[in-house]
């Protein structure tokens, strides 16, 4: 099996369902959940017949199952409840987390990963250093999921279409994400050509807001992160050194070091390979920075993890 997908809940389920109707690769389900990821699998092989794809979906409860991938995502964990900040799942998903990551470094350890729990950035670190596998190959989702919405509020804010929207969303996965409103371009031609100043500050505070709502009013958000993990999946597989938001581990870039948040990434067969170390204003340096202190919190608290 290429791509496993561990944790078969709502985002896990829609991870599989969006690389198989992208017919990316054969895929296996995990979960501590007995039958879930067997019944997920044959719902969305149900789907792929109807649709003549050829892709195989297993599922599974044995991680003695994953050794074959070249692809992991790890997706297992609570999600947040309306109220709740991405912060708050810290403790309950750093021990799942600490212990996925030790079983993908003993079954599948030439894998490349791709974490998606919450809280997102610590979650990366953390599953970076208990897995042991290289900087390049653990890789989390956060920034492709808040630029989809930031081209969501962009396309609705000038009506063009959305495939002329270029723009970029880094920083924290959470309180402090940073979405670069001065980067936004709609077919190369700059977003201030289109919208005045409040109408950017709107669309730079909805693009921050508004996973709380979705979750306000159905509970999760599980399309939109299904489909950015995907697209992480395609870059991979398919070698395309796209230029993607990814948690990454820093070693000096943005003037930080030894932590996992949002930067621009090049993402291919061999995973990051090549971070983009933006200039940043004032402004943007400073919101940037109090994400990186929070994630830095954050590691601190469950370090003894890591022992
Ligand atoms: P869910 O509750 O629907 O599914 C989580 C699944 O993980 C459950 O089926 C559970 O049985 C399974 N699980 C728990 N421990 C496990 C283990 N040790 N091994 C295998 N499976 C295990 O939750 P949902 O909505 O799918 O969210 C999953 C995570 O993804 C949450 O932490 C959520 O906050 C996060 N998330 C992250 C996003 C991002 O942009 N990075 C976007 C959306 C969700």
């Amino acid at each position: 099996m290429a791509i496993t997908v561990i944790g078969s809940g709502r985002v896990g389920a829609s991870i599989a369902l969006n690389c198989a109707v992208n017919d990316l690769d054969d895929i296996l389900l995990l979960d501590v959940i007995q039958g879930l990821p067997q019944g997920e699998a044959m719902d969305i092989n149900h789907q792929l017949s109807e649709m003549g794809i050829d892709r195989l979906v297993r599922g599974s409860s044995n991680y003695a199952d994953i050794g074959k991938s070249d692809i992991i995502v790890l997706v297992a964990g609570l999600g947040r409840k309306p109220g709740m900040t991405r912060m708050d799942l810290l403790n309950t998903n750093a021990a799942i987390v600490n212990d996925v990551s030790k079983k993908i470094a003993s079954h599948a350890k030439d894998s490349t990963l791709i974490v998606v729990t919450n809280p997102l950035d610590p979650m990366t670190y953390l599953a970076l250093k208990a897995s042991g596998l290289p900087n390049s190959r653990v890789i989390g989702m956060g920034g492709l999921l808040d630029l989809s919405r930031f081209k969501s509020f962009v396309h609705s804010s000038v009506g063009i279409s959305r495939s002329s929207i270029q723009a970029i969303v880094i920083g924290e996965h959470g309180e402090n994400m940073l979405p670069l409103v001065r980067f936004c371009s709609i077919g190369g031609i700059p977003l201030e050509q289109f919208v005045d100043r409040s109408t950017q500050s709107s669309i730079f505070e909805k693009t921050r807001s508004v996973a709380a709502e979705v979750i306000s009013l159905k509970g999760a958000t599980i399309h939109a992160p299904g489909n950015a993990v995907a697209k992480m999946i395609e870059a991979i597989i398919k070698n395309k050194n796209s230029l993607i938001p990814v948690s990454a581990f820093l070693e000096g870039e943005y003037g930080v070091k030894d932590v996992c948040i949002g930067v621009p990434a090049v993402i291919g067969r061999n995973g990051i390979q090549k971070i983009i170390d933006l200039p940043l204003n004032p402004a943007e340096q400073e919101l940037f920075l109090k994400g990186v202190r929070n994630v830095q919190e954050a590691i601190r608290s469950v370090r003894p993890l890591m022992a």
